[in-house]
C-alpha cells in the first residue's frame, strides 16, 4: 500500500472546482476542517478576479466556524448551503439571497445524502487526529455526518490537525443504518451503548492528499448566566423536580437532550444546582461547556453527543484529564444522536431554544420576524417529536422589550403544538399536555408572557369568539405588523 500523499492546502484547494459539492467534517466549529477552507476562498477570489465564476455546494454536519462559512461566504464562493449555519456573514449572504440555503433536520442529513437527495459528492474535506494507508480515519471532537461524506464522496482530502492527540482513538462510535428496505432496528437503548466501530473506513485510493494543521477548533465561551436566564433555568429545574415528585418522572430520571445557545447552558446549570434532581445522563447533540463542568462535578455521569463543542481550553484540560473523561464521553454520527427512534425509545427529556411561541403552542425555532434566517432547525424538531417530554425555551421578550417572544400566531413554523409539551419563559411555565387550543392560549398568556403583553395579548384572544381556536385570522400578524411599522410591538392596533 502507497504512503499517502502530503499536500499543501493550496494544491488541496485545486481539487476543488466551480459548482462542485464539497462536503465537510464538523459539527458546529468542532472538528471542522480550518486550512483547506480558507485556500479554496483564496481560489474563489482569484477566479471572480479574471471574471470566471466559482461558487461551489457546501454541505456539513451543521455549522462551522469563521475559518469556512465566513471565510467562504466573503468571497461569494457559497451557491448553496446546508443543514445548518450559524456564521453572520453567512447569514448576511443568505438573508441577502445571495447564498441558496436549505434549512433541514441534522438527523435526517447523512441519509438524504446516501439517497441521492441532495445529489453526488465531488469531494469530502475530512479532519482527522489520525488517519492510515489503509484508509482508516481518526476523527477529531465531532462526528457529524463524516462518515457518509468519506464514504461517498469521489474524492477525499484529510486535514490531519495534529492539535487533537492520538489518544481520541476510541473515542467515536461510527456507524450508518441501512437503508430501506434493509434498514433494521439501531441498537442503541441506553446512552452509553456503543454500536460501531472506532474508525471510519474508506477506500485509500481515494483519499487524494493529506493537509497538516495545528490548529484549535473556533469555538467561543458562552456568555455568564443573566437574572433572565437563570430565572429560565429555575423555572425547568422546579418544573423537573415536581414532575419526579408526581411520578410521571422516574426517580431515576431520564437522559436529557438540551439545545444550543446561552439560555440552554443556563438550564443545566440550574438543573444541577437543583437538589431533588439526581445525577443525570445526557443523549444530546451537542456537547456544551456546561456538560463538563457538571461532569466534573458528577452531577452529568455520562454523555453521548456528535460534537464536544467547547472553548480550545476546556478541550485542552479534558485532553489533560483524558483518563477521568474517557468512559464518561462518547461521540456519535448525527443520524444517531439525533434519531427519532432512539430518542422516542430511551424517552429523552428534551429542552430546545424557541425564537418565539405562539398562543397555540407553535414553535419558530430559525426565522426573525417570518423573514430573516437566524441559523436553522438543527436537531430541535428532531428531540421535540420524540421526546419524552418536550419543553421549549426562551426570554419573555426580545431587543430591550421591543419585541414579545410569545405572539399571537409563530411567523414561521418549526415545531408544531403538536410536538410541544411544555413552554418556559422567565415569567413562568406553561404545560400544554392535554391542554384544547383555548385553554392553551390563556395559559401561555398568564405564565409565560411578559406583563407588558398580557393585557395585548388578552386583547387579541378576545377577538377571537369561543370556538375550538381563539385565532383571528385578519389581526395573527399584528404585532409584528406593528414592530416593522413603529419598532415597538406594543404599539400593535388590531386589524379587527
Ligand atoms: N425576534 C427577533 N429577534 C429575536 C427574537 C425574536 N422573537 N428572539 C431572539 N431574538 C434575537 C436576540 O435578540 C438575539 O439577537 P442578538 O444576537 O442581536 O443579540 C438572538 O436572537 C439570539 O437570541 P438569544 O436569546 O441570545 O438566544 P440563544 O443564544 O439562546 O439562541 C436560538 C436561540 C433559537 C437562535 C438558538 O437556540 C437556535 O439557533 N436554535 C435552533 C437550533 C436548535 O435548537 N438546535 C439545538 C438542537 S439539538
Amino acid at each position: 500500500m502507497k504512503p499517502l500523499t502530503k499536500l499543501t492546502k493550496e494544491e488541496a484547494a485545486q481539487y476543488i472546482n466551480n459548482a462542485e459539492t464539497v462536503a465537510v467534517s464538523g459539527f458546529t466549529a468542532a472538528g471542522a476542517p480550518k486550512a483547506v477552507p480558507g485556500a479554496i476562498a483564496a481560489r474563489a477570489a482569484a477566479e471572480h478576479a479574471a471574471g470566471r465564476p466559482f461558487k461551489i455546494n457546501l454541505i456539513s454536519g451543521a455549522s462551522t466556524g469563521p475559518s469556512l462559512d465566513g471565510a467562504l461566504a466573503r468571497a461569494k464562493a457559497l451557491g448553496f448551503r446546508t443543514p445548518y449555519q450559524s456564521d453572520p456573514d453567512l447569514r448576511k449572504s443568505i438573508n441577502a439571497g445571495e447564498t441558496q440555503f436549505f434549512d433541514m433536520h441534522l438527523s435526517r442529513l447523512p441519509q438524504d445524502v446516501r439517497y441521492g437527495f441532495l445529489g453526488p459528492i465531488h469531494t469530502a474535506i475530512i479532519e482527522a487526529s489520525e488517519v492510515t494507508k489503509y484508509g482508516e480515519i481518526v476523527l477529531t471532537s465531532s462526528v457529524g455526518a463524516s462518515p457518509t461524506f468519506a464514504r461517498l464522496a469521489k474524492h477525499v482530502i484529510i486535514e490531519l490537525n495534529r492539535y487533537h492527540p492520538p489518544i481520541l482513538r476510541g473515542s467515536h462510535d461510527i456507524y450508518e443504518p441501512d437503508d430501506p428496505p434493509q434498514r433494521s432496528d439501531v441498537p442503541v437503548f441506553k446512552p452509553s451503548d456503543r454500536i460501531g466501530s472506532p474508525v471510519i473506513q474508506v477506500d485509500p485510493t481515494k483519499i487524494v492528499g493529506v493537509v497538516e494543521t495545528h490548529l484549535p477548533d473556533e469555538t467561543g465561551a458562552f456568555a455568564d448566566v443573566s437574572p433572565v436566564t437563570a430565572k429560565i433555568g429555575d423555572h425547568v429545574a422546579e418544573f423537573l423536580a415536581a414532575e419526579i415528585k408526581r411520578g410521571l418522572i422516574p426517580k431515576t430520571f431520564l437522559p436529557v437532550q438540551s439545545g444550543v445557545g446561552d439560555t440552554a447552558n443556563a438550564v443545566l446549570m440550574a438543573m444541577a444546582e437543583h437538589p431533588e434532581i439526581p445525577n443525570f445522563q445526557m443523549y444530546t447533540e451537542v456537547i456544551q461547556d456546561a456538560v463538563i463542568s457538571l461532569m466534573r462535578k458528577e452531577r452529568v455521569t455520562f454523555a453521548s453527543g456528535c460534537s464536544l463543542t467547547v472553548p480550545p481550553a476546556t478541550l485542552e484540560a479534558i485532553y489533560a484529564d483524558w483518563e477521568f473523561f474517557r468512559p464518561r464521553l462518547l461521540l456519535r454520527p448525527q443520524e444517531i444522536t439525533n434519531n427519532p427512534e432512539i430518542v422516542r425509545r430511551i424517552g429523552t427529556i428534551s429542552v430546545n431554544t424557541a425564537i418565539e411561541v405562539d398562543l397555540s403552542g407553535n414553535v419558530n425555532s430559525t426565522h426573525v420576524l417570518g423573514k430573516h434566517m437566524m441559523n436553522g432547525i438543527g436537531g430541535s424538531a428532531d428531540f421535540a417529536r420524540a421526546a419524552f417530554l418536550s419543553m421549549f425555551i426562551c426570554p419573555s421578550t426580545a431587543k430591550g422589550g421591543k419585541i414579545s417572544t410569545i405572539v399571537p400566531m409563530v411567523s414561521h413554523l418549526d415545531s408544531s403544538e403538536h410536538s410541544v409539551c411544555v413552554i418556559v419563559t422567565e415569567q413562568g411555565v406553561a404545560d400544554l399536555r392535554g391542554k384544547s387550543p383555548t385553554a392553551r392560549a390563556k395559559l401561555i398568556i398568564e405564565n409565560c408572557a411578559h406583563p407588558d403583553y398580557q393585557p395585548i395579548l388578552r386583547d387579541y384572544i378576545s377577538r377571537g369568539g369561543n370556538g375550538h381556536s381563539l385565532q383571528s385570522l385578519g389581526a395573527a400578524f399584528g404585532m409584528h405588523l406593528s414592530y416593522g411599522e413603529s419598532g415597538d410591538m406594543r404599539n400593535v392596533k388590531w386589524a379587527v
